[in-house]
């Protein structure tokens, strides 16, 4: 048996059939790989904590999950960030027990143990009396996690051996940037997370994220697309856009875009913001510094492996946090652009509100998919079936419009990044350590 005990690694390497266009819908459901994803993916990948403007101040604080793992995220005096284990080392309590604020130290409830912003424990009630000069307070604070940013938004990894940041992103930069870097002072987090439970896997929500443009255009999301559409325009211009690209990134990411089509957006987004977007001083600064091709995608779906995914455009960013397989928290943000006048940033919210939040629109959709799908595959012989997964394994194209990094699908129906992600999983839950997993990435990424 290999590292997941139930499973080898050649089992798990053959759960995915990429060539075969099949792959085996345990890994939604096994409770064994899951404590192996834990280990083998959240443990050792960049998970994102969220943005830099949600802790502006030094003692600023948010508590945030790698995996489930809970960790606390403090802005320090010197404007650095920490990511620590929200882990007491004495009996093993939160530290903090609040999902933000601003705080000099943290002292844990249950025997008052307190640690600085860093997470240094300063500070023990009664130690002379009770530890007589034994305990070294030095070496019992929390586990420290790696921390980098990218453009406001914040990741941690505890890891020592994974790549940095920028290198485990890769070219889904290049991606990220169409929502991030549009003009010069970046982006700013609209307050307030929104955080709710729905039971299913966390593998659905990032594999939808990195590839499934289709389901748009079928009941999922077309009534909310239609309820969308301005009075004055025909609705047979608003068919879901089909002019794109499916786009396959190494390390797991992927992502896909819709070109030419405002309207798509002016349906979700409303007039207002779609007019912000697509003309204007802040469209041509974008143009300026991303270039006429991204300027011009109107909507990009990502995930960055293993559970950020976001929706350029829209700008709702969210993080897919695991409770076991059968469940997710789901974690949504919005971002907009710092400099964009007030009510846009307000009609923003507004949208982003009514389309992608706990109680939006789309989110109704894709979630009743996935809730529905968990359930079907709680049956014994459902869960012993294969799904197809071929999709565009026809034509893979590398005609990209210019500098478009990464492999892809020249029409945004095609399921080769959701290839990838899968492919990605079998690997990195196979690899001992990350010198192992870099290797694996050296295999062209082709479908050969
Ligand atoms: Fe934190 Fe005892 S568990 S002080
Ligand atoms: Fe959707």
């Amino acid at each position: 048996a290999g590292a997941a005990g139930a499973y080898s690694d050649a089992e798990i390497l053959a759960m995915v059939d990429e060539k075969g266009g099949k792959y085996d819908p345990k890994i939604y459901v096994d409770e064994a790989l899951y404590r192996l994803e834990l280990e083998r993916i959240f443990a050792r990948t960049w998970i994102c904590m969220g943005h830099e403007s949600q802790i502006p101040k030094p003692g600023d604080f948010t508590t945030a999950y790698i995996g489930e793992d809970p960790v606390v995220v403090v802005r320090q005096k010197d404007a650095s960030i920490r990511v620590f284990l929200n882990q007491c080392q004495h009996r093993g309590m939160r530290i903090c027990r609040a999902d933000s604020g601003n705080a000099k130290s943290f002292t844990c409830t249950y025997h008052g143990w307190a640690y600085n912003q860093g997470g240094d424990l300063v500070s023990v009630p009664m130690e002379k009396e009770a530890f007589g000069g034994c305990l070294n307070k030095a070496e019992w604070g929390p586990k420290q996690a790696r921390v980098e940013t990218y453009k406001g938004l914040i990741f941690a990894n505890w890891d020592a051996d994974a790549p940095p940041l920028d290198e485990y992103l890769g070219d889904v930069k290049f991606y990220m940037d169409i929502m991030l870097d549009r003009c010069e002072e970046g982006t700013e987090a609209i307050p307030g997370i929104q955080k709710w439970v729905i039971p299913c896997n966390w593998k659905f929500a990032a594999e939808q994220f990195a590839s499934d443009a289709y389901h748009a255009g079928t009941t999922s999301h077309l009534s909310g697309i239609m309820a969308g559409v301005p009075e004055d325009v025909d609705i047979t211009q608003v068919a879901p856009p089909t002019e794109g690209l499916n786009v396959h990134l190494e390390n797991g990411h992927g992502c896909g875009l819709f070109l030419r089509n405002p309207m798509f957006y002016m349906t979700i987004l409303g007039p207002k913001v779609t007019e912000y977007l697509t003309t204007g001083p802040a469209y041509e600064e974008t143009v300026r510094r991303l270039g006429q091709g991204r300027a011009d995608v109107h909507l990009c779906h990502t995930n960055v492996f293993p559970n950020l995914s976001f929706l350029a455009g829209i700008n709702t960013v969210r993080m897919w946090q695991p409770r076991g397989p059968n469940e997710i928290e789901v974690w949504t943000f919005t971002v907009v652009d710092k400099t964009a006048p007030q009510e846009i940033k307000d009609e923003w919210r507004r949208n982003t509100s009514r389309t992608f939040s706990a109680g939006g629109v789309f989110e109704q959709d894709d979630g009743e998919n996935w809730c529905d799908i968990q359930q079907v595959l709680r049956g014994h012989v459902a869960q012993n079936q294969k799904f197809n997964i071929e999709m565009g394994t026809h034509t893979v194209t590398a005609d990209n419009p210019e500098g478009f990094p990464g492999l892809s699908f020249a029409y945004t129906y095609s399921e080769e990044s959701a290839r990838g992600l899968y492919r990605y999983w079998t690997e990195i839950m196979t690899a001992p350590d990350w010198p192992a997993i870099r290797r694996s990435q050296q295999r062209p990424l082709a479908a050969e």
